[in-house]
């Protein structure tokens, strides 16, 4: 069968060469614009009848991306493709899971249903999974959410200091323990509460070894930045000398990067999953097994039904 073919709406994504080559996949191509009255105008150019297509999509500020992206998966089905996944490193809309107040639509819910009726599976890495414990709760497709640990890992396995790793509140716990095993180093883990999106406090314990390591503040995601900045200033208020910032997804919203280096960071990086300047960290080796697991038939699967999926 030939190889897969990865397919973007956006140029410059910074997954799309290294998981194309980790993947062994080619580039599809398309012509995407705008009409003038703003309405999408796709064309598949690359001919994909029986071959595997994977859609690498930015879903950070999604409402603009997500009616092109259905079109463009849909198309892909209508013309022929074995299989059209989509790969979201970032997977937009997992925060509103549930009505806080009578009134409220549960977005999370609906954009899965929409997403589900159109591609055939879906990988992420690191979604926003709070109330709702499984994607399987919300997608009917099948799907993967990856950890970024592995990826984190091997980033502070180069930074050669003795480190703390922090975790700004209970939620962080799961990929700051998992990474402080990964790693062999302390970590300690913040109290936080949200009062509003920009109203955040966060305090630390007490703990000696604040004024003597390297702090790397660890969180899945930075949006306004509050939850790090807070988390910042406790770090220095407690005597920190150095402190440095990872986060698996950057969405940096308001310029939350440039508030957060002003703040005294030394150094912010994030992984390659939202297109910007502090992409550092490589999901390909991450993502890259679990879309040949996803496209590979299973063994023993008649050669006249490899090109659908297992
Ligand atoms: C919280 O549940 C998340 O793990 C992040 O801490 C949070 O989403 C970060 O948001 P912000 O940067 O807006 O404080």
């Amino acid at each position: 069968m030939s190889p897969p073919l990865v397919f973007t709406l956006e140029n410059g994504l910074p997954l799309n060469t290294p998981l194309r080559q980790a993947i062994c996949a080619d580039s599809g191509v398309i012509e995407y614009r705008r009409f003038p009255d703003g309405e999408s105008y796709l064309r598949i150019l690359t001919a994909i009848t029986g071959r595997h297509c994977i859609l690498l999509a930015n879903l950070c500020r999604p409402d603009d991306k997500f009616l092109p992206l259905l079109y463009l998966a849909q198309g892909l089905h209508f013309q022929g493709a074995a299989s059209v996944g989509l790969v979201a490193p970032y997977l937009s809309y997992m925060r509103q899971d549930k009505a806080f107040l009578p009134g409220e639509v549960v977005t999370s819910r609906i954009f899965a249903e929409t997403l589900s009726a159109s591609v055939d599976w879906v990988v992420t890495v690191d979604p926003h999974l709070h109330r709702i414990h499984s994607l399987d709760e919300i997608y009917s497709i099948p799907t993967r959410a990856l950890s970024g640990t592995p990826a984190l890992k091997s980033w502070l396995d180069r930074q050669h200091h003795p480190l703390l790793l922090v975790g700004p509140d209970e939620e962080s716990r799961q990929w700051v323990a998992a990474l402080a095993e990964a790693t062999n180093a302390p970590f300690i883990i913040g109290r936080k509460q949200r009062r509003g999106d920009r109203e955040v406090r966060v305090e630390l314990p007490k703990d000696s070894r604040i004024a003597c390591n390297t702090a790397v503040i660890v969180d899945d995601v930075i949006s306004s930045g509050h939850t790090v900045l807070q988390t910042l200033a406790a770090l220095k208020m407690a005597g920190a000398p150095r402190v440095i910032c990872a986060s698996v997804h950057g969405i940096f919203a308001e310029s939350a990067d440039q508030k957060i280096l002003r703040a005294g960071a030394e150094l912010l990086v994030t992984s390659n999953s939202i297109p910007g300047k502090h992409c550092a960290i490589d999901l390909a080796p991450v993502i890259a097994p679990a879309i040949e697991e996803l496209i590979t038939p299973p063994a023993g699967t008649p050669q006249s039904a490899r090109g659908q999926l297992p």
